[in-house]
């Protein structure tokens, strides 16, 4: 059940080298695979035999968790790695901890790293697929992915959509795989924060540039709210959280002077009363859970896909095939 050719090639670092008929590959693989999860055993043999190791040299709960479960529910072997117990600690490189991995026969790792192109110097220098799951402030692009099925499960269609990405931009992985993925996928983009973590060269990737939140509500259809990268920046990005939260926090009042119903994201983990108020962050126009739920479908249809799964044969591997 393989293609000639990988539909994505060996590896997933980021979305901006992937096509607009890639990515929209990958959001139709995930449609299948989410019933996989709703059933009362969750596991098909997709992956069965394939060993993947998680590295994760940051802390995370979303993307580790989603991409554990997502690797065994499709039958998987799988290793989590934290930089902390292993013996990076003690001093040694990412690709001697890579090559070891190796020489136990793995076949798929799965990165995220606090340097920017992390996953891409891997991925030259192992044979196993690597997906980045957050390289710095580079990409996020199983994020990224997440966050487009969202929108088109809610507004049916990413085209013509106009998204705007509120808050701190300059230090957001995820940023940038959305841009990436929402102007191939043919949406209108917007950046929109203080001028120190919203710079005006945001606008060479091809997105508006608003500086006044309201502005930005006034415009959009869809808001993707991100968190102040707190533990990133160095002092004097903003005048206090207090002062964010008044000037560019999404609040309830705020939504409710927009001209039409809007919808929310935030890749979590949210500042709660920081970048979004908790009354929007669980109130009607958030989709924030529905974001996490279709992780765990993404990432098991980019792990389909790169160990040669085909996108017609998703809906028929899932009830028993193996990729
Ligand atoms: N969205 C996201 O990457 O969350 P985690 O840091 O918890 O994985």
């Amino acid at each position: 059940m393989t293609t000639a050719e990988p539909p994505l090639g060996k590896d997933l670092i980021g979305l901006e080298p992937l096509s607009r008929e890639q990515i929209l590959s990958i959001l139709d693989t995930a449609e299948p695979f989410k019933e996989i999860s709703e059933r009362r055993i969750k596991k098909v043999p997709v992956l069965r035999g394939k060993t993947i190791v998680n590295l994760f040299f940051e802390p995370s709960t979303r993307t580790r968790v989603s991409f554990e479960f997502a690797e065994k529910r499709l039958s998987a072997d799988t290793v989590n790695i934290a930089a902390s117990g292993s013996s990076v600690s003690k001093g040694e490189t990412l690709v001697d901890t890579a090559r070891n991995l190796e020489a136990m026969r793995i076949d798929m790792v799965v990165i995220r790293h606090g340097a920017s192109g992390a996953a891409g110097f891997l991925a030259e220098r192992i044979p196993s697929n690597v997906i980045n799951a957050g390289d710095g402030s580079h990409e996020h692009p199983t994020q990224g992915l997440l966050d487009l099925l969202t929108i088109r499960d809610h507004r049916g269609s990413i085209e013509g959509l106009k998204v705007c990405i509120v808050g701190d931009v300059l230090h957001s992985r995820v940023a940038r795989s959305n841009i990436y993925g929402l102007l191939k996928l043919g949406a209108e983009v917007a950046v929109c924060g203080p001028p120190t973590l919203v710079p005006r060269s945001f606008a060479e990737l091809g997105v508006s540039v608003f500086h006044r939140v309201e502005e930005a509500i006034e415009w959009a259809d869809v808001l993707n709210v991100l968190r102040l990268q707190l533990e990133r920046m160095q002092a004097g990005y903003v005048p206090s959280l207090r002062e964010y939260n008044r000037i560019w926090g999404i609040s309830t009042e705020r939504l409710e002077r927009a001209p039409r119903d809007i919808l929310v994201l935030h890749p979590g983990p949210m500042n709660r009363g920081v970048e979004i108020d908790s009354d929007v962050a669980d109130g009607p126009h958030s989709v924030i859970l529905n974001q996490v739920t279709n992780g765990v479908a993404v990432r098991m249809a980019v792990l389909y896909l790169l160990a040669g799964g085909a996108p017609e044969r998703a809906e028929a591997a899932k009830h028993g095939g193996e990729a």
